[in-house]
């Protein structure tokens, strides 16, 4: 074969290489920093023509950033409509149309970036949630403890005694700190969450006056709730609290008065957005929206809004636990959310939830008893003294028999030693040396009939995830009244069969 013959096969291996290659490729003349040549895939990644990439300037794609790139690392460039991609770049030296030239290979990680960047804000998330999660459960003792005590000693006094008042305060006080704590807890783990069957339609048209009241006169509310919504499985309360949260931020940003609007809708979240976001799942959601023609957020607000304590609002005015709470809710319900904000435009939250296919279950709401004496015999055991002492002093009074001890091993030989019906144990879940969910276990194997009622202000060992989930446990968060726990011991008791214990 002549020697021209071999070159232009060689050239010609070459053109289709580069020309049918997936990834979009560059031919470079380094001297001059212009592109020669790019093949069809870097005209589909950039927008641009062949005729226009000829000798165009590398500087027209690259995006200046301060202080440089170092070399290796992934660039920003721009493409014909104005989009910023992130590529990577890899270089060879070849020889082009007899000269020496750079093939240039462009890696498109737009997508990869920001899937990176949210795996980072989970991270991050994470962190503060076990960190807040930790705090909140010493906190939920301490307060179960100055809560419980203040009502006690208001149910003592006399009406006109003149130490009422105090008390209420101490009262009060002690239960904002307690809502406080519950958020903090929302937004760490699931906490006592009771999903049901809801309607969010329903639940945001009985929602809507108490809206009203919130935004005021100046601010316009309006609903665009979408007819035949599908049903989602979520704890009302939380949706309620997410749904305040939001509205109040959108209040916040209109100080002068605007459109507040909150809309519903079918909607099928597919493949190519659950690929852009983390945990998500393709599939049929029921979307909530809030929006506002507020002041809007610049990019360094948003990046940071779902942050626990983060606001820019003056303190008194904002805890900045609004839309962490929101997140946390939205997550544990499978859900997801994107906010959209253009400043001095305004802000549109957006809230996925997974959409059931069954139609709404009726709910019967049972009237709940109000009688919350009785007189079985009751197994406390609870490490924390004073919450014992609570616990205990509530229950003499409401007429139980209570045998107590800090010590599940002590409970164990109590257990043991005494010979008539023990009819309900109520024991932390959290104890040193054997949990609270061994010792139902060992009890219960003996004790046929005696039913279980868990207490907990904060729990890693399982009990949320297979137990609150699961049907028959039951579970009393801290901090409670003595009023919830009268009324919560009654329910158990009165509950037909033996309770299961968490993780059955
Ligand atoms: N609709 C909105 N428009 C403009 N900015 C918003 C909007 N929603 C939230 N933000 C910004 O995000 C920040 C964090 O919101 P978040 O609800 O978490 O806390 P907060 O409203 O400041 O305090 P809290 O909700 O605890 O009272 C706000 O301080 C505000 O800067
Ligand atoms: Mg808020």
């Amino acid at each position: 074969m002549p020697a021209k013959q071999l070159l232009q096969d060689k050239d010609r291996k070459f053109q289709m290489l580069f020309e049918d290659h997936p990834q979009a490729m560059w031919v470079v003349d380094p001297k001059e920093n212009r592109i020669l040549e790019a093949n069809a895939a870097a005209e589909a990644l950039y927008g641009h023509t062949r005729e226009q990439f000829r000798g165009m300037s590398l500087d027209a794609v690259l995006v200046s950033e301060e202080g440089g790139t170092p070399s290796g690392s992934p660039r920003r460039h721009r493409t014909s409509s104005g989009r910023i991609i992130d590529v990577e770049m890899g270089r060879h030296d070849i020889e082009f149309g007899g000269h020496p030239a750079e093939l240039v290979v462009l890696l498109d990680i737009t997508g990869r970036r920001l899937l990176e960047d949210q795996l980072r804000q989970a991270q991050k998330m994470e962190a503060v949630g076990m960190l807040a999660g930790g705090v909140a459960h010493d906190f939920n003792n301490l307060l179960t403890i100055i809560s419980g005590y203040s009502q006690l000693i208001l149910n003592a006094l006399p009406a006109g005694d003149p130490n009422h008042y105090s008390a209420e305060q101490i009262l009060k006080a002690g239960e904002r700190a307690a809502t406080l704590t519950r958020q903090l807890l929302t937004y760490s783990r699931p906490q006592g969450v009771q999903p049901r069957v809801l309607d969010l339609n329903k639940l945001v048209t009985s929602l809507s006056t108490l809206l009203r009241r919130l935004i005021g006169e100046d601010v316009d509310l309006q609903l665009a709730l979408r007819p035949d919504l599908g049903r989602v499985s979520a704890d009302p309360g939380q949706i309620e609290q997410v749904l305040m949260n939001l509205v109040v931020n959108a209040r916040d940003a209109m100080p002068k008065g605007g459109t507040l609007t909150i809309e519903t809708a079918n909607v099928e979240l597919d493949e190519s957005y659950a690929g852009r976001h983390l945990a998500v799942k393709p599939g049929p959601y029921v979307q909530l929206a809030v929006s506002d023609n507020g002041g809007g957020m610049d990019e360094a607000t948003q990046a940071r809004l779902f942050e626990p304590f983060f606001t820019t609002k003056t303190s008194g005015r904002g805890t900045g636990l609004g839309l962490s709470t929101v997140f946390g809710i939205v997550k544990q319900s499978g859900g997801n959310l994107d906010v959209y904000s253009v400043p001095d435009r305004g802000t549109s939250v957006k809230v996925y939830l997974p959409r059931l296919d069954q139609p709404a279950a009726v709910e019967a709401e049972s009237a709940r008893r109000k009688v919350a004496k009785g007189s079985e015999t009751v197994l406390l055991v609870e490490d924390e003294e004073m919450v014992r002492s609570l616990v205990r002093e509530s229950l003499v009074r409401a007429g139980y028999r209570v045998m107590d001890t800090s010590d599940p091993l002590e409970a164990r030989r109590l257990s043991e030693n005494y010979r008539g019906t023990i009819h309900l144990l109520i024991t932390d879940v959290v104890m040193p040396k054997v949990s609270g969910r061994e010792l139902a276990g060992e009890l219960q194997a003996a004790r046929q009939g005696m039913k279980v009622l868990y207490m907990s202000g904060y729990t890693d060992n399982g009990i949320v995830n297979a137990g609150i989930l699961c049907k028959g446990v039951a579970f009393l968060q801290k901090p409670f009244t003595p009023a919830a726990l009268t009324e919560k011991v009654r329910e158990v008791l009165e509950s037909a069969g033996r309770t299961h214990h968490a993780g059955e």
